[in-house]
């Protein structure tokens, strides 16, 4: 197995504010479409919520540490937007700044280089309750809560993502309503959302330019890829248009400037398109400096003509899966990284790639999770090989460095390098997390 990186390749970990923070109603912070969604009896399961989370917010110095501790290049989190400007378009909270500011400088004296997420999902519910991003007045609040941010925090930190998967949040919140606003198969107001999203992502980019950043910025999407069955024709034309109503539907206008053609028509000929106008185009192709992908697994389809929208029906593959049921495809991330490379012009990132298991403290107070470390070490190897191969890769990051709230599976599903013993907010690094450093010291070494 070849697990061959250049030595300036950044291997970090990731996390998202809402996942990790806790501290609710700390130093002025305002409610979130998170916070008011799990108080929803039933929403998430065992009716968990993020008001205390893995504490983070008050423990950030004792998660520096760890991750200084695993040799990390980089830590990538998100900004909770309603720290920042607690009902989401209004005065600015220094609070909230400020503990971003501390984050920020406790990561820069470790020697660990931050990456900041401007949006993973926690939309104020101010700006829910006026429409959230179905209001077009969206793109204007997040370039405001941009400035905000690229003031606060330009020069200091080098890497900015606007979104953190918006098919994830827009396609949860509108069609299958297991995240919040929690509307059911609304697939209009989904593309309205979507498009206001995109829009916004363009104009935070154009106004990063404008404003002389210095630094870089960019976006991540989930890229789950959807991958022919067999080698047949009929088969692979299938995947490639079953990818343009997942991944493609926020990948290509991004990254080709244009909405897919075959998903595009589809949609409008049911009257479910908003309106696209070229200057839209544009904005949401703003040059980006680098694409950030996160990716789990790929699905297996073939052709089926009863399909009417995208013509394929799944595939399951005799695959490990994990904790959440999730297949374990390396060979599909390979594919995925070969198709990236055929049209990608600016440099990749994998954002977030990682595994949810069981794990399990031992009477030794050890972790011992080696299915996380086979894991790792099947999809690096096929993110080594496609570098070797030319793909423009620069960086890596385990989702997630440590246990916590998975949304709306709540604290069950465990994808950190670190465990978190949440009675007591004890955390102990698993195997996997000293494999994660050995891996990073021998890189350094080459
Ligand atoms: C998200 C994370 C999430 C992870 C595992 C991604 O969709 O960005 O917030 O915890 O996958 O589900």
């Amino acid at each position: 197995m070849n697990l061959k990186f250049p030595k300036n390749f950044i291997f970090g970990a990731a996390t998202a504010a809402y996942q990790i923070e806790g501290g609710r109603r700390a130093d002025g912070k305002g409610e979130s479409i998170w916070d008011t969604f799990c108080d929803i009896k039933g929403n998430i399961d065992r009716n968990e919520t993020g008001e205390v989370a893995c504490d983070h917010y008050h423990r950030f110095r004792e998660d520096v540490a760890k991750m200084k501790e695993m040799h990390l290049d980089s830590y990538r989190f998100s900004v909770a937007w309603t720290r920042i400007i607690p009902d989401g378009d209004g005065k600015v909270n220094p609070k909230g700044v400020a503990f971003y500011d501390a984050l920020i400088d406790e990561l820069l004296s470790a020697g660990i280089e931050p990456m900041l997420t401007m949006f993973h999902w926690d939309l104020p519910q101010a700006l829910q309750d006026k429409g959230g991003w179905l209001n077009p007045e969206s793109v204007k609040w997040y370039t405001h809560y941009a400035e905000v941010l690229f003031d606060a925090f330009g020069g200091k930190v080098k890497k900015f993502i606007t979104f953190n998967e918006p098919f994830v949040f827009t396609d949860f919140g509108y069609v299958t309503g297991t995240f919040p606003p929690g509307i059911k198969g609304n697939y209009r107001n989904k593309l309205i959302a979507a498009h206001n999203v995109l829009k916004s992502h363009g104009s935070a980019v154009r106004l990063f330019r404008k404003k002389k950043i210095n630094g870089e910025i960019g976006i991540t999407l989930d890229y789950a890829y959807n991958c022919p069955a067999t080698k047949q024709d009929k088969d692979v034309k299938a995947a490639a248009r079953a990818n343009e109503f997942w991944a493609g539907w926020y990948f290509e206008p991004v990254v080709l400037g244009r909405y897919p053609e075959h998903a595009k028509k589809w949609f409008a000929e049911r009257g479910l398109l908003p309106e696209i106008t070229d200057d839209d185009m544009q904005l949401i192709a703003e040059p980006i400096d680098f694409l950030g992908i996160n990716h789990y697994f790929v699905n297996y389809l073939e052709a089926d003509e009863t399909n009417d929208r995208e013509g394929t029906r799944t595939v399951y593959p005799n695959v490990h899966h994990t904790d959440m049921d999730w297949p374990v495809t390396e060979d599909g991330f390979y594919e995925l990284l070969k198709y990236l490379q055929s049209v990608l012009k600016v440099p990749l990132y994998i954002t977030e790639n990682g595994v949810s298991l069981n794990d399990i403290v031992t009477l030794d107070g050890t972790v011992e999770d080696y299915d996380r470390i086979d894991y790792m070490k099947r999809y690096l190897s096929k993110l080594s090989q496609a570098i070797e191969e030319g793909l423009d890769c620069r960086g890596y990051y385990y989702w997630s460095l440590m246990d916590n709230m998975e949304w709306a599976a709540g604290y069950k599903p465990r994808f950190g390098l670190i465990y978190v013993d949440y009675p007591t907010q004890r955390r102990i690094i698993k195997r996997s997390g000293e494999w994660y450093r050995s891996l990073i010291d021998e890189k350094n070494k080459v």
